[in-house]
């Protein structure tokens, strides 16, 4: 919802918002049914006293059109249609709750939301900053498309030509011998995640990942009837006492790792690790899903090799995105695996959206092949690494007593480990109200009770110093 009512307007605001939602619910954006979001997040949303949302709302109920709340949500129970024409109404909410696919959870429904309110604070998102992103070369990228030829229509099943070339240059850097017809783009790499839970592992199967690990708060392959089954991860990487036997024996296995600035531990991995993971995985004929979402953006001196450099047995896909380091709304990934594993993901793609944008394919290879993606990773990394050294010193300041943290040396994250547990709802609804909008460790490792995921990607360093203040009191208060 972008819009807010107007102050300077001679009409109550209660009853502008009034009108405004009821043409909501008039024009079928909210259809009999709907649960319409909380006063306090309307309130926040329009700017408003929540009195004034309170009032609104009343309003609509004496017309009959939202029910009153008695603990379960104000819901849409007639529009003015089926007030004309008693009786016949669509619900949509049994539909709603039939599809096969589980909704996020309700902390991520909330920060998907939250993050596009004014004025918040985001210390949890994974993204650069705007500040970060290559805003004034692209410009002038797109400016200069008018000279060059630009393929507008659909691509090639596993994507535009030109960006897989580039691609298979790019992935050099990494250690990765490929060639084009290995290479599969996709519409960022969580597609990739789909297409391979939808296209090469059965139902019931068993996905070994770090825990914690950005794969818990995904539903996706619980959505495909699949389990996640946690390996414990040191300053090392993954530790291989946790990769049991017999797993081997339990149909489509396959390990997710993030070897490089781990999400959300930050964690990298060893090259001695690296070669002991591959070697057992081998042993076990475990295929690996390697995702470097964050190897190129290293502090002082890049990672090991990627584990798909070692691998000449064709066990590793690899997957890679311009999300963390140019451009997240570009919606770029790619995968590098073996040539028919890439044809049945291609197909599959096909499918689903027949391709990525074919916009966005042509400039990312522009971009790679001019050298304006390497020189802005190279300033992201420096930039980067600056803020991560303010923020550190920030932390120290406000979260010492409470909390300890990891040094980064690349990407995006802070994990916090409290010195004590706290309740992860009430410490993420308390910095919420107070509009510091944060990821806690539950999103990432449904068992913990004494994490917090902070990223110093984002936020400027005043939001984020201010953010961390709301923290420290927030937890100090909870912990009376
Ligand atoms: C480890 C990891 N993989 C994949 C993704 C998704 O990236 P994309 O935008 O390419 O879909 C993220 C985003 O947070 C991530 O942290």
């Amino acid at each position: 919802m972008n819009w807010t009512p107007n102050p300077a307007d001679k009409k109550p605001m209660h009853k502008q918002i009034q009108e405004y939602m009821k043409e909501k619910i008039t024009n079928g954006e909210w259809p009999i049914g709907t649960k319409i979001p909380s006063q306090r997040h309307l309130a926040a949303t329009f700017s408003v006293n929540r009195s004034t949302v309170v009032t609104a709302t009343e309003n609509l109920i004496a017309e009959g059109l939202l029910s009153g709340n008695k603990g379960g949500g104000t819901k849409v129970i007639n529009n003015t249609w089926s007030l004309l024409a008693a009786g016949s109404h669509m619900n949509w909410s049994s539909y709603v709750e039939a599809g096969i696919y589980q909704p996020n959870s309700s902390t991520i429904r909330h920060i998907n939301e939250a993050e596009f309110q004014r004025g918040i604070i985001r210390l949890g998102t994974g993204e650069l900053a705007p500040d970060l992103l290559p805003s004034d070369q692209l410009s002038e990228l797109f400016s200069g498309m008018k000279h060059r030829s630009v393929h507008l229509g659909y691509e090639h099943p596993k994507g535009n030509g030109e960006l897989r070339q580039e691609l298979a240059k790019h992935v050099k850097k990494r250690g990765i011998e490929t060639s084009p017809s290995s290479i599969l783009i996709v519409s960022g790499s969580l597609q990739a995640l789909q297409l391979i839970s939808i296209g090469l592992l059965p139902p019931g199967a068993n996905i070994l990942a770090e825990k914690p690990s950005y794969l818990y708060s995904l539903p996706l392959f619980q959505s495909a009837q699949m389990k996640i089954t946690g390996v414990s991860l040191d300053k090392e990487g993954i530790q291989l006492s946790s990769l049991k036997n017999q797993h081997e024996k339990e149909k489509g296995t396959v390990l997710y790792t993030i070897p490089n600035f781990h999400n959300p531990t930050n964690v990298t991995m060893s090259e001695q690790r690296r070669q002991e993971l591959l070697h057992r995985c081998e042993m076990m004929h475990l295929p690996i899903i390697e995702d470097d979402a964050y190897g190129e953006l290293w502090f002082h001196s890049p990672p090991p090799l990627s584990l798909k450099a070692q691998d000449k047995n064709g066990m590793v896909l690899y997957l890679g995105t311009l999300s963390k380091t140019f451009s997240p709304g570009f919606r770029i990934g790619w995968v590098v695996g073996p040539e028919h594993v890439i044809e049945r993901l291609a197909d599959l793609k096909m499918q689903v959206d027949y391709g990525a944008s074919s916009l966005s394919q042509w400039a990312a290879a522009e971009a790679l092949k001019t050298g304006i993606y390497d020189n802005h990773v190279a300033s992201v990394r420096y930039k980067l690494k600056e803020k991560s050294q303010k923020a550190q010193a920030i932390l120290e300041k406000h979260l010492e007593s409470l909390a300890t943290w990891n040094v980064p040396s690349g990407g995006f994250y802070f994990w916090l480990t409290l010195h004590k547990p706290v309740s992860m709802g009430k410490l993420f609804k308390h910095c919420l109200d107070q509009g510091v909008l944060l990821n806690p460790g539950a999103l990432y490792d449904h068992e913990t009770s004494q994490h917090i995921r902070i990223s110093f990607a984002y936020a400027t360093l005043p939001e984020f110093e201010y953010g961390i203040k709301i923290v420290a009191k927030s937890l100090k208060n909870l912990y009376l």
